[in-house]
């Protein structure tokens, strides 16, 4: 499948399917696992995405889903890719990492690393980044806000 990126008019004319992308959850690996309407509403006008660029993932021409990308006029973006349910576990996330990844490093020629964060246990987005040549460099133990902490097993997971 071609894996194309198409910019998200977020206070424009893509608002409204924004709004039903994310509320048609569940996101268990973030923070937010079902967020409503009237959050995603106030985190548009309350200048969340101002500064980010917000892309949608199109395969072969269908939307199956989206990536935001932070801080892309720094040296370290930041990265939180999101498919929809039906299509997850095909390849098609590692295919948009890449996509996403050879996006920042041609398009934004300030980018020196792209970086993701997850939780130990997204293992799907964890082989993902493994797959599309992301390096682990730090665990964090006490980052994640709903939880304590857990142990250390750095090596834990080999492709
Ligand atoms: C994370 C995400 C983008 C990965 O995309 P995906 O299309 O599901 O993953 P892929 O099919 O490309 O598979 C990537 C790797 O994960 C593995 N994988 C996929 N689903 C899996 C599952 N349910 N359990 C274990 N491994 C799984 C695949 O086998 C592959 O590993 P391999 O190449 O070593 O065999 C997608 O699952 C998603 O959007 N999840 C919900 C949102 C999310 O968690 N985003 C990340 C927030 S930080």
């Amino acid at each position: 499948m071609a894996i194309e990126l198409s910019p998200v008019d977020v206070r424009g004319e893509d608002r409204e399917a924004l709004v039903e992308f994310l509320t048609s959850g569940p996101w268990p690996f973030h923070v937010r696992t079902r967020p409503t309407r009237e959050q995603v509403d106030g985190d548009i006008d309350g200048g969340r995405y101002d500064d980010a660029e917000a892309l949608w993932a199109l395969a072969d021409g269908t939307r199956i889903g989206l990536a935001v990308l932070e801080d892309v006029g720094d040296d370290t973006p930041t990265l939180d890719p999101r498919l929809v349910p039906a299509v997850r576990g095909r390849g098609l996330g590692l295919q948009v990492l890449r996509a996403v990844t050879d996006h920042v490093f041609t398009d934004h020629p300030t980018a020196r690393r792209l970086e993701a964060m997850t939780r130990e246990d997204n293992v799907p987005m964890r082989r993902a980044l493994l797959r599309a040549g992301f390096v682990k460099e730090a665990h964090h133990r006490e980052s994640w806000a709903n939880g304590g902490t857990i142990p250390v097993d750095w090596d834990d997971l080999v492709v």
